[in-house]
């Protein structure tokens, strides 16, 4: 690997300098990414297509001096492989044909068949032999929760009642749920190892949505069985596990067997180094709003953010969530710029 920062940063090994990358990094936000996704007609067309997946994902890469690139996909690829129906709306988000409600739904659901998407492991096969160890390429998948949350509710939402109303009004079959979705993407993310990606990213997006105590029953420990099984079987596959739910439960979730903890940006970086010590590496955690701003304070915030976390190994640099759509462009290679220059371990 020519650019090994990042996996060294997860080992909590000395770096040259903090390395850096975007959540959504391949997106909306650049006008070849738009062209290209015009072209193809939808966002699905462009992830089911290997070759145009593949270019997307090598977009953001071209321009900017990144330190990884994430496999261009979504969370919801995996309803691909249990014969879901779903839909990308623009501006919108996840939209399933038919959202899992009632006993019936989820006991009906299929054996996961991973060789639906055989177009997700040939894109990393195309991604790998591209970057020519460029930078590591990063899998993903989305928690069970996080998953669960767009399969009951049936899309984007505020409050997630759908959901939230099956978690008091029928806990186990919503366990039902999670459990088959905590099997289906440990079979998933090992067959994206076994593709090619070298680093595992679990978007616990949804997290937020839960008490402290549903938090561990409902989400930490389905994602604990899949990072079991992953370090089983690939002990040297790091895991970065992303939650939005501020500072909760920030101490169970370095205690998972996960490598580093993606945080919000509500979250001070500094106090969570101090609460999980050495155990795991952070990666985070620019608002993304702070993109708008003048470089002048774009680079106050990105030192503000490295002197919060200290001068400790460890620190991934990246937003607090995903990249938005509508940034000056020029501001990602501020960020980039300013978090390479700024010596660090
Ligand atoms: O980060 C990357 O560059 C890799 C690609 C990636 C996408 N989605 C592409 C995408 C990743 C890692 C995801 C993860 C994802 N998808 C999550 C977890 C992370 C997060 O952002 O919280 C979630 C919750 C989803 C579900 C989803 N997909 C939403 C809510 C949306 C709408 C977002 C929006 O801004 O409109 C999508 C669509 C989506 N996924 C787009 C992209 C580039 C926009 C599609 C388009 O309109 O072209």
């Amino acid at each position: 690997m020519k650019n090994d920062r990042i996996l060294k940063a997860l080992r909590r090994e000395a770096v040259d300098c903090t390395p850096v990358w975007f959540m959504r990094q391949a997106g909306r936000y650049l006008p070849e990414y738009r062209a290209l996704r015009e072209k193809a007609g939808s966002f699905l067309k462009l992830s089911r297509t290997p070759e145009l997946a593949c270019e997307i994902t090598l977009q953001p890469l071209r321009r900017f001096d990144l330190d990884a690139a994430i496999l261009f996909a979504d969370i919801l690829t995996l309803a691909d492989a249990m014969q879901l129906e779903f839909d990308i709306v623009e501006g919108q988000g996840p939209v399933l044909a038919k959202p899992l409600r009632s006993e019936k739904d989820i006991s009906a659901l299929p054996a996961l068949e991973l060789s639906k998407i055989d177009y997700i492991f040939e894109t990393i096969k195309m991604i790998h032999s591209a970057l020519k160890d460029r930078v590591p390429l990063i899998g993903f998948a989305g928690s069970p929760w996080t998953l669960a949350a767009y399969l009951v509710e049936g899309r984007g939402s505020k409050e997630f009642y759908f959901l939230r109303r099956m978690q008091y009004q029928n806990a186990d079959l919503l366990h039902q749920l999670l459990s088959y979705l905590s099997q289906a993407t440990a079979s998933y993310v090992s067959e994206q190892i076994k593709a090619g990606v070298q680093v595992i990213m679990l978007f616990d997006t949804w997290s937020g949505l839960l008490d402290l105590a549903h938090y561990h029953l409902f989400s930490l420990a389905y994602i604990e069985k899949i990072a079991k099984k992953i370090k089983k079987d690939f002990p040297d596959v790091p895991i970065i596990l992303y939650s939005k739910n501020g500072a909760m439960g920030l101490e169970a979730r370095a205690a998972l067997g996960v490598d580093a903890l993606g945080l919000d940006w509500t979250v001070d970086i500094g106090l969570a180094r101090e609460k999980v010590g050495q155990r795991v590496a952070l990666q985070g955690n620019l608002d993304p709003a702070v993109l708008y701003a003048s470089a002048d304070i774009l680079r106050r915030e990105i030192k503000n953010n490295l002197l919060c976390f200290g001068n400790y190994p460890g620190h991934i640099f990246n937003l607090g969530h995903g990249m938005p759509a509508d940034i000056p462009l020029e501001n990602v290679s501020v960020v980039i710029e300013a978090v390479h220059r700024y010596k660090h371990f």
